[in-house]
């Protein structure tokens, strides 16, 4: 079968990958979307490494082609959306519903493919660039066959992550205020979950000028563009505090870093306002570091730092709750598919997102 292989520092597709046979508890999916993440290019740049040869991809959807011994949630036919959470469902993190924490949930790397003679590494628990995938049941999260695939691919990642953030981190009220820096597939989401629970102010903002209209199109009420600098200003002036204090309560309540850069988090924790919130969503190299952020902005007044992995979420909830938001015509998922393409354009897709063409692009398996 085909697939998408990382080695040697470049991607190529090989139809030479085969796969190992399904084991009890497990599932084999045939692949027909998957979307293409940042993470993906993370993986191609080498900002997170991974040991290879690696079959490449982690937001997918497609249909049940095989179950193991003794799986009881999904059946063959079943159309799914995938989860990287190969959680293990009996640890206390799992049980207390965090099973983002939970230690199986992560890192657990396997060989479940070879290409030619040599064991292959899967990504992020499942590898969904390739034309068939297998994997634990809990990843396999059943939706309606009349849910389009190509949109249904992108909630295994760029919209668990974006919406449950803010769902399940940010605890937004009416009155509260947000910025959004990094208007790609995560920031559409964070975007489109701000505006479901109702923030007053939503504020975007990108490099790309171009990505203005799609950030309104998501709930975004302002976008800043942030190629000279001077983004923190700009959101300053759009959310006001009273004038002529000794410490200005100017900003927003939360911001979110949807871009994975030292500069975007310390801009995050300088655009928020006392008592603010700066949510770092974003993953940049491994050595990256906190290094420009005055230490008394947090203290004077109460600002936070907190990280998020894969929206806090958990999947068996949340994979359901969006799917009932998009089927109300409450939450996007079709306008996130900017373009679909077949699984040998990957390079395309990659090139499309670096020029900032992309909500999402969508690799198809016909
Ligand atoms: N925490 C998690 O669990 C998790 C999950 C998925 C992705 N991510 C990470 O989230 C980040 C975003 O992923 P994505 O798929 O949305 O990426 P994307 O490439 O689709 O979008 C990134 C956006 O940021 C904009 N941008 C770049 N530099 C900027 C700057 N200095 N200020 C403002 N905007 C800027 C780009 O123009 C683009 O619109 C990546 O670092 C990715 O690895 C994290
Ligand atoms: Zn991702
Ligand atoms: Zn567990």
């Amino acid at each position: 079968m085909r697939g998408i292989v990382f080695e040697d520092g470049k991607a190529e597709l090989s139809n030479e990958v085969t796969l190992r046979e399904i084991g009890p508890g497990e599932v084999r999916v045939k692949m027909v979307a998957a979307g293409v993440c940042h993470s993906d290019v993370s993986v191609l740049n080498g900002t997170i490494p991974y040991p290879t040869p690696l079959v490449m991809g982690h937001e997918g959807a497609g249909e049940v082609i095989e179950v193991g011994d003794g799986v009881t949630n999904v059946t063959a036919g079943d159309h799914v959306v995938m989860t990287t959470l190969a959680s293990c469902g009996m640890c206390n993190h799992c049980n207390r519903g965090m099973p983002t924490h939970c230690p199986t949930s992560i890192g657990n790397m396997t060989t479940p493919f070879t290409v030619g003679d040599k064991p292959a590494y899967n990504f992020a628990a499942l590898s969904v660039f390739a034309d068939e995938v297998i994997i634990k049941s809990i990843q396999a999260i059943k939706i309606d066959k009349e849910i389009p695939l190509t949109s249904a691919s992108l909630i295994g990642c760029g919209v668990i992550t974006g919406v449950g953030t803010v769902f399940n981190q940010s605890n937004i009220e009416a009155r509260h205020t947000a910025a959004v820096f990094g208007v790609g597939g995560i920031g559409l989401n964070v975007l489109q979950a701000l505006r479901i629970r109702g923030a007053r102010r939503i504020i975007a903002v990108d490099t790309l000028a171009s990505k203005e209209s799609l950030a309104m199109e998501f709930g975004a009420t302002d976008f800043v563009n942030a190629a000279d600098g001077g983004a923190v200003e700009a959101i300053k002036e759009i959310v006001k505090g009273p004038e002529g204090l000794w410490f200005s309560q100017d900003g927003v309540d939360f911001a979110y870093d949807c871009v994975g850069h030292p500069k975007v988090v310390a801009d995050c924790v300088d655009a928020t306002t006392w008592g603010g919130t700066t949510v770092v969503i974003g993953v940049p190299g491994g050595d990256a570091m906190l290094g420009d952020i005055p230490i008394n902005k947090l203290n004077l007044v109460d600002r936070k730092i907190t990280g998020c992995r894969y929206g806090s979420t958990k999947p068996q909830q949340d994979i359901p709750l969006i799917v009932d938001l998009y089927k109300q015509g409450r939450l996007k998922l079709d306008e996130l598919v900017t373009a679909t393409y077949p699984l040998e354009e990957f390079h395309t897709v990659v090139s499309d997102m670096h020029e900032g063409k992309l909500a999402r692009g969508v690799l198809t398996f016909d």
